[in-house]
Formats: structure tokens, sequence, C-alpha cells
């Protein structure tokens, strides 16, 4: 990874002249990365001819490595799990010559799975699958290169929606340890429908013509590298799924929201007119009962206001006489 292409390249042919001259490594080999193999090769070595476990070399040659989003290496092969087999693992990743990762073990065959730190990832990965049964071993040696085994994670920044009758979804490139390049990607979107997944290549939309817009349509998507770019790549993980709703939902958007709001304020104009009453009941009791201080300015008041309206009558005079310059100030006003 850290070599830059046109290295790597002359490095890998001068790797192939070399191979015929190349000395043989061993699992306890403490240069591994000193050692020059071709990218992808394979080599066997074994004590004896293979012939007596020629199945289960069979099964470690198919190993198959990944190194996912997560940093997690998973290395696995087809079980050899019995009980008359070892099996040695030995993983070297190595930046150039130098080894940057080292890791071991002796089991009875079952997956390996690794968890690297950022540093760790690097340009070559060597792994060493050693099996013994009895007086035998064979050794199987696979050289690769990192960006073979990247497991992408899947597109993001996902759109969908329906208009003038097509749905159109539209995302952005995975992120990739190797490329940008969007010609090295494809992806496949299940739209929730019971037609096939729609496979895609170098493009980051898709337009369906023709949908029915009273559907709800689910979308995810998932990638992987296309095979010019990586061999036998392996599917990401399914993006989250994005849910398109008729647009039928979408229009009572408004109405869910006025009704939202609504409610609550036709329960306030409720709760008012409640309180209002009470208060109102406070306020103007069925039978008024003035505090006898005030009396006489009410009565007061109701005189001034039949003499505006009314000529005044014989009850009035009566109450009023008490006070005399009161009432011919008051007639001096209404003439
Ligand atoms: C095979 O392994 C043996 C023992 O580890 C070693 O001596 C020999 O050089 C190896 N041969 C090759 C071709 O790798
Ligand atoms: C494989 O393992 C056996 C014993 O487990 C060992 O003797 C042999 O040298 C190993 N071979 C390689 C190539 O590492
Ligand atoms: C891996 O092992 C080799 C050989 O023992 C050693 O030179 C190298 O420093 C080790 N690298 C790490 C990161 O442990
Ligand atoms: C890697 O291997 C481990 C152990 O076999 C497994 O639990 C895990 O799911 C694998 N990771 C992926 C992403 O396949
Ligand atoms: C997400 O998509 C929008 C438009 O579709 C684009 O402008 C934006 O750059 C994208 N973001 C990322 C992180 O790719
Ligand atoms: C891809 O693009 C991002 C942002 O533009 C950049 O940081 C990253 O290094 C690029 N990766 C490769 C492999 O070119
Ligand atoms: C969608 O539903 C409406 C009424 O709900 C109907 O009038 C219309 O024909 C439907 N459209 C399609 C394409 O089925």
């Amino acid at each position: 990874m850290k070599l830059f292409p046109v290295h790597s390249i002359l490095w890998s042919s001068l790797l192939l002249v070399l191979l015929a001259s190349q000395s043989g490594t061993d699992a306890s080999n403490p240069d591994v990365c000193q050692d020059t193999r071709s990218y992808g090769s394979l080599e066997r070595n074994s004590s004896k001819p293979v012939d007596h476990h020629t199945e289960i070399v069979k099964k470690i040659e198919d190993v198959v490595c990944r190194l996912y989003p997560t940093n997690k290496l998973n290395c696995s092969w087809p079980s050899i799990l019995q009980e008359d087999i070892q099996l040695s693992v030995f993983i070297s990743i190595c930046d150039d010559k130098k080894a940057v990762f080292n890791f071991s073990s002796v089991d009875k065959g079952g997956p390996v799975s690794l968890t690297l730190l950022e540093q760790e990832i690097s340009d070559v990965l060597i792994l060493q699958l050693n099996v013994t049964q009895h007086d035998r071993w064979t050794a199987v040696i696979h050289t690769v290169k990192m960006s073979e085994l990247e497991v992408l994670p899947p597109p993001t920044n996902i759109s969908a929606s329906v208009r003038d009758g097509s749905l159109t979804v539209k995302w952005s490139l995975p992120h990739s340890r190797e490329t940008n390049d969007s010609s090295c990607f494809q992806y496949e979107l299940d739209m929730g429908d019971q037609e096939n997944p729609r496979q895609l290549d170098g493009e980051e939309s898709y337009t369906e013509q023709n949908v029915d817009p009273n559907l709800t349509y689910k979308v995810r998507i998932r990638a992987r590298k296309e095979e010019d770019c990586q061999e036998q790549p392996e599917w990401s993980d399914w993006s989250h799924t994005v849910i398109v709703e008729p647009s039928v939902h979408k229009l009572n958007i408004p109405v869910i929201i006025s009704i939202s709001l609504g409610i609550p304020m036709i329960l306030l104009a409720v709760v008012l007119l409640v309180r209002y009453q009470r208060v109102s009941e406070v306020l103007f009791p069925p039978i008024p009962r003035p505090p006898p201080k005030y009396i006489y300015f009410l009565e007061k008041n109701e005189t001034s206001n039949l003499f505006h309206t009314a000529p005044p009558t014989e009850p009035m005079e009566e109450i009023t006489e008490v006070e005399d310059t009161e009432e011919n100030h008051e007639k001096t006003l209404s003439n």
C-alpha cells in the first residue's frame, strides 16, 4: 500500500524473474519478508510426496483472506478438523522487505481472525499454513497483495426519491483504501420489490422508470470492486435502508402538522373557556353584592345614567334628596 504503483509493478516483474533462483523458506524464518515471491503465488513444500494427504493440502490451498472495513483480517479455508492433524499458521505483513506484523498459532485447523492496527495494514501478506499428519508435513505459502483482500464498506450518502413516475437513487463512492476511481466499483441495488436486485457498474446513481408512486420503496445498496480492480471481490455489507413513502403520504405531512398543532390549540381554547367561566363567576356573581363602601358610589352612578338617558323620576329624587348640591350640579350638567 505504501509502495507507489510503478514501484510495485517493477518489483513484481523483478520477482517473477528472480523466482527461479529464490531460496526456500521455512515456518520459523524470521526474514519471511526478505524472500522474494510474486504476488498471488502459492508455494508448496513437503517432507514427503503429498499424495498421502492430498485432500487436506487441497483444502488449505483454498485459503481466502479478507480485510474488512473494521481492520479485521479473516483467513479461512475448508474445515480440516481431524484428530491426527495439526495445523500451524504463520502470518506476516510486509512493508517492502520489513515485517510490520507477525502472527503464529498452532491448532487443529480453524479459521484465523485478527484485528490489525492501521500501521499494520501494509503492502503484502504472507500466509503460511503447515499441516502435519503423523510423520509427514506439507507447508503452503501464499503471497498476496493486501489490496486484493479489501472488502469495501457499503456506499454512503444514499438518497432516493420518486418524481414524475421515476425512482431515482443516488449515493457516494464507498470509501476504499486503494482507489477512488469510480470505474472500479460495482453496485447492487435492492429496491425491496419482488424483482431481482439491479447491478450497476461505475455509476453513483440509478433511475427506475415507470414506478408506481403509490408504493413504498425500501432501497439498500452494497458495493464491491470490479474484477479488473480486484480478483474475486466480495460484496460489502448492505447499506442502511432508505425508505421512499408514496407521495400521498407526503401530502399528508402538512395535515399531520396542522393536526398536531391544532389539537393543543383546541385544548388550550377549552381550558381557557372553562377558566374564563370561573373567572366571570367571581367577577360577576349572579347576585352582585358590592361592598358597603361602594354602594353609594354605584347608586350615584345609576342616577347619573338615568339623568342622561331619561328624565328624573320620583324615586330618584327621593333617594338623592339628601345630597342637594350634587343633585343640582348634575341637573346643570344635564342642561
Ligand atoms: C522446505 O522446507 C524445508 C524445511 O523447513 C527447508 O529446508 C527447505 O528449504 C524448504 N524448501 C523450499 C523449496 O521452500
Ligand atoms: C512444518 O511443521 C513441521 C512440524 O510441525 C516442521 O518439522 C516443518 O519444518 C514445518 N515446515 C515448514 C516449511 O515450516
Ligand atoms: C516480525 O518478525 C520478524 C522476524 O522475527 C522481525 O524481524 C520483525 O521485527 C517482526 N515484526 C514485528 C512488527 O513484530
Ligand atoms: C471473521 O471471523 C470471525 C471468526 O471466525 C467471525 O466471527 C467474523 O464474523 C468474521 N468477520 C467477518 C466480517 O466475516
Ligand atoms: C452527498 O451527496 C451530496 C449530493 O448528492 C453531495 O453534494 C455530497 O458531497 C455528498 N457527500 C459525501 C460525503 O459524499
Ligand atoms: C480518496 O479521496 C479521499 C478524499 O478525496 C482522499 O483522502 C484519499 O486519500 C483518496 N484515496 C485514494 C486511495 O486515492
Ligand atoms: C394511486 O392512487 C390513486 C388514488 O389513491 C389513484 O387514483 C391512482 O390511479 C393510483 N396510481 C397508480 C399509478 O396506481
